[in-house]
């Protein structure tokens, strides 16, 4: 039989500082209605000046770490997922094994958006498999606040900060754990959501600062049909691999992108509410992390059993899409 691919640990962080859409009222012309009926979003974490994605991907990965009572040393492999890195380079990876100490793990970074923290788990679950590495800590950590525009309303009221970490190992002493995964991407779409400058293509200039060309641009509305069509594909390929169904889903766990997306998606996969975590209306987008904070919150809150069949589905930027399914 395959190795499961087990969840020893989680932990997550999130800023203190909430900013509600009240608060967005006064910065851009929006309302709290709009945000509640176009988003889903009622709040959203703001990370401090100073305060960069590998701060909160360390604490998060602290917790896990000592929820699981392991220490950093002995990580062997450490992935962080991320689309608002400290740096071009190095790799926010890097910076969070300097962080919590782990000496001995192979560090870097995932890029796929949305769906980097997927890309992490499968690309960890890969390297395990081939006898590389006995444990993994995937990480998700955004500080998305600092490249948001906030005097754009199209997107200033979506993204927010915070980071989910897992401690993974190998077993297959009982069926617990990740079992299944399916990673697509089409590069069509590249423009559909984008950070300008600050890269080779467009290094920064006067001009691109004065342009606010250093912070998140998106086509919303021609992104939300590609989000639901590719999580919807992402969902079902990944439960084909496992030769399951949507009836065998106890619990969906979907990227927190937008209350309308999930509701689109469930519709079209025949999922109902109640086996649906959402939790976007406290945290707004947040992009890799937003999978394992979720994931974090409803395993604390006992609403997974060790036989629980989830099934975890993200979107993201370029674009990207992922299913992983896991028991417990
Ligand atoms: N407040 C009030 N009005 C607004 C706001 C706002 N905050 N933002 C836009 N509007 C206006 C627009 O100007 C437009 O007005 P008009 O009709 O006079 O031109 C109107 O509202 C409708 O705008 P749409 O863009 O069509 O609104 P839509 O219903 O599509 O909602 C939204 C916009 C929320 C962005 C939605 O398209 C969405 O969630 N898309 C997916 C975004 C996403 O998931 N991005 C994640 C990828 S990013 C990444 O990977 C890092």
């Amino acid at each position: 039989m395959e190795p499961y691919l087990k969840i020893v640990s989680t932990g997550i962080s999130v800023p203190d500082k909430v900013l509600t859409n009240q608060d967005l009222e006064k910065m851009v012309e929006t309302s709290d209605e709009w945000i509640i009926t176009r988003t889903g979003i009622r709040e959203r974490r703001v990370s401090a000046p100073g305060v960069a994605s590998s701060d909160l991907g360390t604490q998060a990965a602290q917790m896990a770490l000592d929820a699981a009572g392991i220490s950093a040393a002995e990580v062997e492999l450490l992935l962080v997922a991320t689309a608002s890195g400290d740096y071009l380079f190095p790799s926010t990876a890097c910076v969070v094994q300097k962080n919590l100490g782990a000496d001995q793990a192979t560090a870097f970074d995932i890029s796929a958006a949305c769906s980097g923290f997927l890309y992490g788990l499968t690309v960890a679950y890969s390297l395990m498999k081939s006898g590389s590495y006995r444990n993994a800590l995937v990480i998700g950590a955004e500080t998305l606040t600092k490249i948001t525009d906030y005097q754009d309303r199209s997107t200033c009221v979506i993204f927010g900060d915070g980071a989910g970490a897992m401690l993974v190992t190998l077993g297959n002493d009982n069926n617990n754990g990740i079992f299944a995964s399916h990673l697509g991407s089409d590069g069509k779409f590249t423009t559909l959501s984008n950070l300008p400058a600050g890269g080779t293509r467009l290094p920064a200039t006067a001009d691109t600062v004065r342009q606010h060309r250093h912070f998140i641009k998106m086509e919303g509305n021609e992104l939300f049909k590609v989000a639901v069509r590719s999580m919807e594909e992402a969902a079902r390929l990944t439960l084909k691999k496992a030769g399951l169904t949507t009836a065998d889903v106890d619990i969906l766990i979907p990227h927190q992108a937008n209350l309308r997306i999930i509701n689109a998606l469930i519709k079209r996969l025949g999922i109902p509410d109640e086996r649906v975590y959402i939790n976007i209306e406290r945290y707004g987008n947040t992009s890799a992390a937003s999978i394992p904070i979720a994931y974090h919150e409803a395993r604390s809150k006992g609403l997974l059993s060790e036989d629980s069949v989830v099934l975890l589905v993200a979107f993201g930027g370029g674009i990207t899409w992922a299913g992983v399914l896991l028991r417990g």
